[in-house]
């Protein structure tokens, strides 16, 4: 099946705020590093936890995985701080743990209100190298979006977005000529 054509725009993560971790360059590539195999709609979902982008709002508030401003209280957070021997980490076993900076990083963006849309820093060389490939793809309007290089595909390139996981054609013409250029030479 062709991937739906959409436009770029619609992609486009939300700007810059004044929160300094951004959920859709920093957190999710973690989650989908480390997390995804048995928390996500398209594979596994155990324990009830969802970390799907569109599900991710049931894991944050009040008495949830996730309490905004509470790390201490976010079980979230503290599995994945347990001991590698703990029956409790996450993941599991002690494998594939969360680094000590992707620990600093989960709790950061939940001291900072845990929001899913809101981020501010300028995203650092290593979240795209988290992400596996990912790079930064601007559309024809100046908008920014992360994704992965699939193939191009006649007049379109086919794009992973990281922020969601999901793969989209996008038309070349939608795309600024430096981005037209990297997905040219990305074959
Ligand atoms: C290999 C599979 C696997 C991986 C990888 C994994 N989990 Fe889990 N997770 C589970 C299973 C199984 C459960 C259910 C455990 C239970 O209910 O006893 C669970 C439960 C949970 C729960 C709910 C616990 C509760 O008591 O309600 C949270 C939160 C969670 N995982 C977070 C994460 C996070 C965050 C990551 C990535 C850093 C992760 N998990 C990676 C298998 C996994």
């Amino acid at each position: 099946m062709k991937p739906a054509t959409i436009a770029l725009a619609t992609l486009v993560v939300a700007s810059a705020t004044a929160s300094a971790v951004d959920y859709a360059s920093q957190i999710a590539p973690i989650f989908r590093a480390k997390c995804y195999e048995c928390h996500h709609t398209s594979k596994k979902v155990k324990g009830d936890v969802d970390l799907a982008d569109n599900k991710m709002p049931e894991s944050i508030g009040a008495g949830k995985h996730i309490v905004p401003n509470e790390p201490k209280k976010s079980t979230m957070l503290i599995y994945c701080a347990l001991p590698d021997d703990d029956e409790d980490v996450m993941p599991p076993k002690g494998k594939n743990r969360l680094t000590p900076a992707e620990l600093k990083m989960l709790e950061t963006w939940i001291t900072e209100g845990a929001s899913l849309t809101a981020g501010g820093a300028a995203p650092t060389a290593a979240a795209p190298a988290a992400a596996g490939g990912a790079q930064k793809w601007t559309s024809a309007d100046g908008k920014i979006i992360e994704a992965t290089f699939v193939r191009l595909d006649g007049d379109n390139v086919v794009l992973t977005v990281t922020a969601t996981g999901t793969t989209h054609a996008v038309p070349l013409s939608r795309l600024s000529p430096e981005s037209q250029a990297q997905a040219k030479a990305a074959k």
